[in-house]
């Protein structure tokens, strides 16, 4: 691993780095760390959120945003991953990429001489964990105490959300299907960063007090051939009104989007008054100024 500093899961920041990212994210004027320099975002699979969120979060910085499509760059085809990094550093300060693989990141880290961001890979999505903690300090005043509950996939977003929060000095419970449940390396990678996250079966039984109702698409970006299986698999796991009520009467839902509506979340919860679907979709843009912020100011 070179030794600039990388984002590619959010325990790379430590906790100390977490509370710093945060704190930044709320600054209405931040330093122009970024000033007449460029960051390049590379992106193997589609994006809304992550692509605007990060453009607008260079602009902010006082940078210029270029951002390109996978088969443009053809990471591992026209070249190696390690020389894609190598090159795009000669003209940016930091480079963001979403990838398939998660080894393709950690191969770009290991090699390039400015900050790698993980902009979402099979493994991780730190970006969305810090918008998400952001978002429930703002409900909450604080993460610490909370008890946040995923149901649904263990996916990217939930392992992420994991460590992140139990970093924050939440609480994680996630609920799946036993056949999809975090497996033996998923489990030990999120016991890397101290988090040990609470695993069952019944969605009712996770959300029991929480004060937050966490869902994702029950099929990622990329994992389509599983998708009749696990759509069977999960039907009794969408977020309804029913779920909800049995979560704390303050609790809040929350969704990284894109949504399913009619799978993953019914329309009344994902649109109803405990959503903040909309809050976490323009806190990407705040936490991604933050952790650039601190990415580029750390030696
Ligand atoms: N939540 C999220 O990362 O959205 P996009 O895939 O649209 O970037
Ligand atoms: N788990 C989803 C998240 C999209 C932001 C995917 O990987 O497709």
């Amino acid at each position: 691993m070179s030794n600039v500093a990388c984002l590619l899961e959010v325990d790379d920041l430590g906790s100390a780095g977490l509370t710093q990212v945060l704190r930044t994210a709320c600054d209405s004027s931040p330093l122009k760390v970024l000033q007449d320099s460029g960051v390049a975002l590379l992106f193997q699979k589609p994006s809304s959120r992550t692509r605007h969120s990060m453009e607008m979060a260079v602009m902010q910085l006082g940078g210029h945003p270029v951002s390109v499509i996978g088969a443009e760059v053809g990471i591992d085809e026209r070249e190696s991953a390690e020389d894609v990094a190598r090159n795009l550093a000669c003209y940016h300060a930091a480079i963001g990429v979403r990838v398939f693989d998660h080894t393709v990141v950690e191969r770009m880290a290991a090699v390039s001489p400015v900050p790698v961001v993980n902009m979402l890979s099979d493994q991780a999505h730190p970006l969305q964990a810090l918008a998400d903690l952001l978002t429930i300090q703002q409900a909450f005043g604080q993460i610490a105490g909370c008890r946040i509950a995923y149901v649904g996939d263990p996916n990217n977003v939930s392992r992420s959300l994991a460590i992140a929060a139990v970093l924050a000095g939440g609480e994680f419970v996630v609920a799946s299907p036993s056949d999809y449940c975090f497996n033996t390396n998923d489990l030990q990678r999120i016991a890397q960063s101290g988090a040990v996250p609470v695993v069952m079966e019944d969605p009712f039984e996770a959300v029991q007090g929480a004060q937050v109702v966490y869902t994702d698409v029950w099929v990622s970006m990329g994992q389509e051939t599983d998708a009749v299986q696990k759509l069977a698999a999960f039907s009794n796991y969408m977020v309804t009104p029913e779920l909800m009520a049995e979560a704390a009467p303050e609790a809040i839902f929350m969704h990284c989007l894109p949504a399913r509506p009619g799978s993953e979340v019914n329309d009344e919860v994902l649109y109803g008054p405990q959503s903040r679907i909309w809050q976490q979709a323009e806190n990407r843009m705040h936490t991604a100024r933050g952790a650039l912020s601190y990415l580029l100011k750390t030696p």
